[in-house]
């Protein structure tokens, strides 16, 4: 069988920044209590009328085709992963590969919350590593704004919006998706869902009056879970692939929090420079964060190099990825 590798990636973040200090002037708080608590200070927002989630994926996939010199009609997949699709039908990856004049793929989204990335590596990688295809585009793209409710304080200060895309190809060599580790418990449904909008409470105006079409979390209850879940999957796939704290070259955490991410590190034993933390400009943007921190490091990324990616999200679902890199940085 052969390897399925991550040979470019890219990011886009929309420019309109929102600030804590612009969130204190809309909720109960300030500053200092999101960076102690959370460690966040700006997050950025897509405005515009009738701009959605495939406005910032697109993006992201028209940047990963020019990077890689690869024409659109070349991709014969493309997954989206997203909590916050343009509509609930058709598809957002049906919308980005129309805007990015991708016509040779079939396209669909998953949604494994802020899990969609890690998912869709794994399920992505497995089309390619079954020899079924040899370009396939993996996208996340969130716009959180459109779900957040900004008059309450306990959740509006962590999410942002943006998008990552990497595209997957086949590869003899020993690289790319090594192992995953990946977990559901349906355990998480009362802490951390969107109450109303789906089959089992469609939208109403009741519904829309009591907030429900926002995000509903549970902080303290979702927080334990994700530092021991998340922290316990870094540690078996270290395990199963042999990797300690020396031969890991970086740690790529789901941005939702920078207490989480210091905890898990701590675990691993891992020093600071060696984990990607870029939760304070962008804030949590789901499924995005991944393959957006990988975009922001990949010009010190090399070829070799033992990457973990962990995330856990709404479900709850979660895990770890033990990556390869591909390549080094043009
Ligand atoms: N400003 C000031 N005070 C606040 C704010 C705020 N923005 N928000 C809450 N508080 C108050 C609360 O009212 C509470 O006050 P009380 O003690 O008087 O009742 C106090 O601060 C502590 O509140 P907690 O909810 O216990 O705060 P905590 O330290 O747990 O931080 C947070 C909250 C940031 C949400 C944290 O629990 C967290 O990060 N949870 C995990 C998030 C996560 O990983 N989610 C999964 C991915 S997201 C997805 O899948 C969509």
């Amino acid at each position: 069988m052969q390897n399925a590798v991550i040979t470019g990636v890219a990011s886009y973040l929309p420019e309109d920044v929102l600030t804590n200090e612009d969130i204190s002037r809309m909720v109960d708080t300030n500053d200092e209590w999101i960076m102690t608590r959370v460690g966040i200070k700006e997050r950025r927002i897509l405005k515009g009328e009738g701009l959605g989630s495939s406005e910032l994926g697109y993006r992201a996939v028209n940047e990963l085709l020019r990077k890689t010199g690869t024409r659109p009609e070349e991709i014969e997949v493309v997954v989206c992963a997203t909590s916050t699709p343009d509509y609930r039908f058709p598809s957002t990856a049906s919308i980005i590969s129309e805007k990015c004049g991708i016509k040779n793929a079939f396209a669909y989204d998953i949604q494994a919350a802020c899990s969609g990335f890690l998912v869709g590596l794994q399920t992505a990688s497995g089309l390619v590593k079954g020899g079924l295809y040899k370009k396939v585009v993996l996208v996340a793209c969130e716009k959180m704004s459109s779900m957040t409710d900004y008059s309450d304080r306990s959740t509006c200060p962590l999410f942002g919006d943006g998008a990552g895309a990497v595209l997957l190809e086949p590869s003899e060599e020993k690289l790319g998706v090594m192992d995953a580790v990946i977990h559901t418990d349906g355990v998480g449904l009362p802490h951390l869902l969107m109450k109303a909008g789906g089959s089992v409470s469609p939208a109403s105006h009741e519904n829309v009056d009591r907030h429900e079409h926002y995000i509903y979390q549970e902080g303290r209850i979702v927080f334990k879970y994700a530092v021991s879940d998340m922290a316990a999957s870094v540690l078996d796939i270290m395990e199963r692939n042999n990797l300690t704290m020396d031969t890991v070259d970086w740690f790529v955490p789901h941005q939702a929090n920078r207490r989480i991410i210091e905890a898990i590190a701590r675990r691993m034993g891992l020093s600071e420079e060696k984990v990607m933390v870029n939760i304070e400009k962008y804030g949590n943007t789901s499924a995005a964060t991944l393959p957006i921190c990988l975009a922001e490091w990949e010009s010190k990324l090399k070829k070799g190099d033992n990457l973990v990616l962990t995330t856990f999200g709404a479900g709850f679902t979660w895990g770890a990825i033990y990556l390869k890199w591909a390549y080094d940085a043009k």
